[in-house]
């Protein structure tokens, strides 16, 4: 598939890079539950750069997530070329970079969504990640950042300014999260100007992302925006049929309801996916996916308990046999 972006039936329903939580066991049970594209968490270019083996692990996956995108991040533009054709080498199939993490460790040093205040540094990034690949290269941000910190008279650089910025090169495609780098993760999105964005952004897909609401409420974002498909992040923890559940939505006006022995049966395959790739000394990492799973159980105190010493995929079998 060469820029499976442009050969995919939209809208696309995809997940977006999660760090801790968008590894491979993860990804496939996305794919299972029928995610059109799914992502890693992402990666910084620099260790990649470093060749740093820790970082090199979360490049793994297997075929039957593809098209797997591996999102790296950083501000150095000269590590970019050696880090996107290490990605490259791989195998995966697309390549997207991050202008949208809040996080103090990334942002703080000038990196993600702060590099929206140096748009030509933005430019020289994607341009020379693109020249450095033959895969397709993506983008995700943020609606907005002020252009100053903390002074919010001096007005915002918004998604509609990057998008100008950056409209003569071949981006394959963006995911554009409604929300600004100053209310980072709560609230609702800016859909206005994701409408805007959508209108603006003309080389490839433009997927919207953030505060999923309901199904119901994802097509009608998507007849609003006139976007190409969703990105869906925190709403499908524990609940990775919804991929399932809005294309059939889409396609037929109802959804089928999931029932507890699908959930269970995600729940003790997830943990075996696990397992399989990270066997006993990171398997521990299932524990905040499966607190999830059990989220609207009428008994959920009482499992989330047991399920935060699961050492095993039998273990938590046994918590799921009993439901
Ligand atoms: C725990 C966590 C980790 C995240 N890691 C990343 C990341 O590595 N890269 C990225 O672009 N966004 C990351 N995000 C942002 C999400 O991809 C998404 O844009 C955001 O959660 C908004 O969507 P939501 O409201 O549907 O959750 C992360 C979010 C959370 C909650």
């Amino acid at each position: 598939m060469k820029n499976f972006w442009k050969e995919l039936n939209k809208p696309l329903i995809t997940t977006t890079p999660m760090a801790g939580l968008t590894d491979s066991a993860w990804r496939q049970i996305c794919k299972q539950w029928g995610a059109d594209i799914v992502h890693t968490e992402f990666v910084s270019v620099d260790a990649l750069y470093y060749g740093s083996k820790k970082t090199m692990k979360l490049l793994e996956y297997k075929a039957s997530e593809q098209p797997v995108v591996v999102q790296i991040f950083g501000k150095h533009i000269d590590k970019y070329p050696k880090a996107a054709k290490l990605v490259a080498s791989t195998g995966i199939a697309g390549i997207d970079i991050n202008f949208g993490c809040p996080a103090r460790k990334v942002a703080g040093h000038g990196g993600g969504v702060c590099l929206l205040r140096d748009m030509a540094t933005v430019k020289q990034i994607v341009a020379t990640t693109i020249d450095s690949v033959k895969i397709p290269v993506s983008v995700k941000t943020r609606v907005s950042i002020r252009k100053v910190q903390g002074k919010a008279e001096e007005g915002n650089i918004t998604v509609l300014d990057f998008i100008k910025k950056l409209a003569d090169l071949p981006i394959a495609a963006m995911i554009v999260h409604g929300r600004s780098y100053e209310v980072p993760f709560t609230g609702p999105v800016d859909l206005a100007m994701l409408k805007k964005a959508k209108a603006q952004f003309k080389s490839g897909p433009l997927l919207i992302n953030g505060s999923f609401q309901t199904i119901e409420s994802v097509v009608k974002d998507l007849e609003y925006t006139k976007a190409d498909g969703i990105a869906l992040s925190r709403a499908i923890l524990g609940k990775p049929w919804l991929f399932k559940q809005i294309k059939e939505y889409i396609n037929t006006g109802k959804y089928t309801e999931i029932t507890w022995d699908e959930i269970k049966e995600t729940a003790v395959k997830h943990a075996h996916l696990l397992w399989e790739s990270k066997a006993d000394q990171s398997f521990k990492e299932i524990r905040k996916h499966l607190i999830y799973y059990v989220k609207g159980h009428p008994e959920t105190a009482k499992l989330r308990k047991e399920l935060v010493v699961v050492n095993n995929p039998q273990d938590v079998e046994k918590i799921f046999k009993k439901l």
